[in-house]
């Protein structure tokens, strides 16, 4: 089974980004991580990652037409863009959203909500890059 890993902004920098909240692993070696699970997993993952809004949605839109299940890291988009939760509704086969820190436990009273749980079969949060692992397994196990 195909699996998209999809990742919003700033992750890009992730190693160097505040590496007290999101630790120490780049977003390659992250990304190298996920396809070495995914293949243990029976997976065929592929990880994107992208600063814009618009292609992400482009991407969940892509998901939506072909029923690929969804790993999603909607990062600060997950708490203020309508258009990635039109796009998380259109979805067809499973999405689970996945967060490095735990969005719920920060000061910053922004992160509490999310536009995506709604459409989430499972929400992974505050374990770090292992938490991808985490949803794939929610993935793989079907
Ligand atoms: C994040 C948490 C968000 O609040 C933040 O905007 C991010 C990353 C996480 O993975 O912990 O960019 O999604």
């Amino acid at each position: 089974m195909r699996v998209l890993v999809l990742n919003g902004p700033n992750l890009g920098r992730l190693g160097r980004r505040q590496p007290e909240i999101y630790g120490t692993t780049t977003h390659a070696e992250l990304a190298e991580r996920c396809v070495a699970w995914g293949t243990e997993l029976g997976l065929e993952v592929e990880v994107r990652q992208t600063n814009h809004e618009g292609v992400m949605v482009d991407w969940l839109n892509e998901a939506a037409d072909e029923r690929t299940p969804v790993v999603l890291n909607a990062a600060a988009w997950t708490h203020y863009s309508y258009a990635v939760l039109d796009a998380c509704a259109q979805l067809e086969a499973p999405l689970v959203e996945v967060h490095i820190s735990d969005p719920r436990q920060r000061p910053e009273e922004f992160r509490h909500h999310s536009v995506v749980t709604a459409y989430a079969v499972e929400v992974v949060a505050g374990h770090g890059v292992d938490g991808y692992r985490m949803a794939l397994e929610v993935l793989a196990r079907g």
